[in-house]
């Protein structure tokens, strides 16, 4: 079974936050193109699968909309499979799909990407994971990248998905769903910090 921690111990940043803040990356409209944000449209043809909108808001604890955020994605294709050296299901590599996205949250801190959904995939004989997205988002200094994943609303997979529900808390585990309807595609919010924080890997 593979081991899914990281194998080197955390690297000790400096304890003044403020060297994090002046010696990271600062993401300006540079960052991200627009064809970035759109899955679908990044090489010749089409991919297969589902087409689909996924969009939504960065918040602080406060409601304040996160400006000029970047927000990153990566996930499986239609079929479930990668674009990974890494990643063993033998399902088909769509041509035309690669898989990765990215773009800056606008003056009331929303981002939006073109994609397919997701196909679910094998953990090992037995188990599935549900459809997914993953998402980073680098906060306001580099040293406070969030990493998380998005799930698609009514998915009978996520009852019995050990990484969605490794998140004890129901509350926050429910905003790990997006919502869906067909004028607004998937709409799914992230907040940064405070009680209502999305859920992030290293978080309990
Ligand atoms: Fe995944």
């Amino acid at each position: 079974m593979p081991r899914r921690r990281p194998r080197l111990a955390p690297v000790a940043l400096p304890p003044d936050p403020e060297a994090a803040e002046l010696t990271g990356p600062l993401f300006g409209p540079a960052a991200a193109g627009p064809l970035d944000a759109d899955l679908t449209r990044q090489h010749a043809g089409r991919p297969l699968g589902e087409p689909v909108t996924v969009s939504g808001r960065v918040r602080d604890r406060r409601g304040r909309p996160v400006r000029g955020q970047l927000v990153e994605i990566w996930q499986a294709n239609a079929a479930g499979r990668y674009a990974h050296p890494a990643d063993r299901n033998p399902a088909p590599l769509d041509p035309n799909f690669t898989g990765t996205g990215r773009c800056l949250t606008d003056g009331e801190g929303r981002y939006r990407f073109t994609t397919v959904r997701p196909g679910a995939y094998p953990v090992d004989g037995v188990r599935w994971r549900p459809s997914h997205i993953h998402f980073s988002l680098f906060g306001t200094a580099f040293a406070q990248r969030l990493v998380t994943q998005m799930y698609f609303p009514g998915d009978p997979l996520l009852d019995r998905d050990g990484i969605h529900h490794a998140v004890r808390d129901p509350a926050a585990r429910a905003r790990l769903i997006a919502t869906g309807d067909p004028v607004r595609g998937y709409v799914w919010d992230v907040v940064l910090d405070g009680p209502c924080a999305t859920w992030t890997e290293g978080s309990r």
